[in-house]
């Protein structure tokens, strides 16, 4: 079987498929075996504990899915406590999802999670700055890097970036991570959108939330393609990766793995199936991982 480790980001992965902040926990174990994931990456936690948005939280939207979870969170202190050591009795490496109102929670976070054994941070970039007045992180390249550059003066544990495809330069904002001292990016996460239900009325409570699933494919292509031609540290392509051939797109545009999220809302098993099709794919061609990921690239860019 084909040899899928890599090493992503200051963090050596079992193989290029990993879970989508915020789709994937623990009971899946029931459903599939997770210690053959890349890595594992629990839902976003906050500083303290929230509740969330009210329900109705999720609607169906053209081929995808709208949510408006709104990150509730039982707070660092509790997930360190509770929640973290059960990740780390599994095998993969546990990238914790973190994310704040402003750059100095952010840094407060990662301080907290330095004397811990998390494998790594990703911070959650698309959550409103409330120094800003309620604008993404990620929408924009200063805010993103005042984040990025706060947690790599209190840490050494490796930093990737969770970005939004609702910047409109998303390669500046992915430059600024890097220079800010960022090992690996996600780009990215859901796209702000709205449903209405027959009447016209919002079909989330909370009016707007986050597309996701097959619409956001296209959008998370051109936004990989741009972030990894002005980056050189790696770049997680997330949004739509249902199929074999979604990854293989992905890697044209120029990931070096994938992130899956309504994939696993739609079938449990889809990672599992990505990465069996992978090794099966790379074991039939006679190549490796990253002859195979440059080749697909070589032909997308013509170099
Ligand atoms: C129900 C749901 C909850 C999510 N929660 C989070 C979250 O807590 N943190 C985060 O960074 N992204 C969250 N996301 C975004 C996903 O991690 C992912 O970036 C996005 O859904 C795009 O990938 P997909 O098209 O494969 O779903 C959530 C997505 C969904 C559908």
């Amino acid at each position: 079987m084909a040899d899928l480790s890599l090493t992503l980001g200051g963090i050596a992965l079992p193989c290029p498929v990993l879970p989508a902040s915020g789709t994937f926990g623990l009971q899946h174990a029931r459903v599939f075996d997770i210690d053959r994931l890349g890595a594992l990456v629990p839902k976003t936690i906050t500083p303290g504990a929230r509740t969330g948005h009210p329900a109705p939280r999720l609607a169906e939207a053209a081929g995808g899915i709208l949510n408006a979870i709104g990150i509730p969170s039982d707070g660092v202190e509790a997930f360190i406590r509770d929640v973290l050591p059960l990740y780390k009795a599994h095998r993969p490496p546990v990238i914790v999802s973190v994310s704040a109102d402003t750059a100095a929670e952010f840094a407060d976070m990662a301080a907290r999670f330095s004397g811990t054994d998390a494998d790594g941070l990703e911070l959650n970039l698309s959550c409103p700055n409330l120094e800003a007045g309620g604008r993404i992180f990620a929408a924009d390249p200063r805010d993103a890097e005042a984040v990025v550059a706060g947690c790599r003066a209190v840490t050494t544990k490796p930093l990737w970036c969770k970005l939004t495809p609702a910047a409109t330069a998303p390669g500046a904002v992915a430059a600024a991570c890097e220079a800010a001292g960022a090992d690996a990016l996600i780009a990215g996460n859901t796209m702000p959108a709205m449903v209405l239900d027959k009447n016209g009325a919002p079909r989330v409570s909370n009016r707007t939330g986050g597309l996701s699933g097959p619409p956001l494919k296209p959008v998370g292509l051109r936004i990989v393609d741009d972030m990894a031609g002005r980056v050189a540290i790696p770049v997680i392509g997330c949004g739509g990766v249902m199929t074999l051939s979604d990854v293989r797109d992905y890697f044209a545009a120029g990931a070096s793995a994938v992130a899956v999220g309504t994939g696993t809302l739609a079938r449990p098993s889809t990672m599992v199936r990505l990465i069996d099709g992978l090794a099966a794919e790379i074991d039939a061609r006679g190549t490796t991982l990253a002859a195979f990921r440059e080749a697909l690239r070589v032909a997308a860019t013509g170099r």
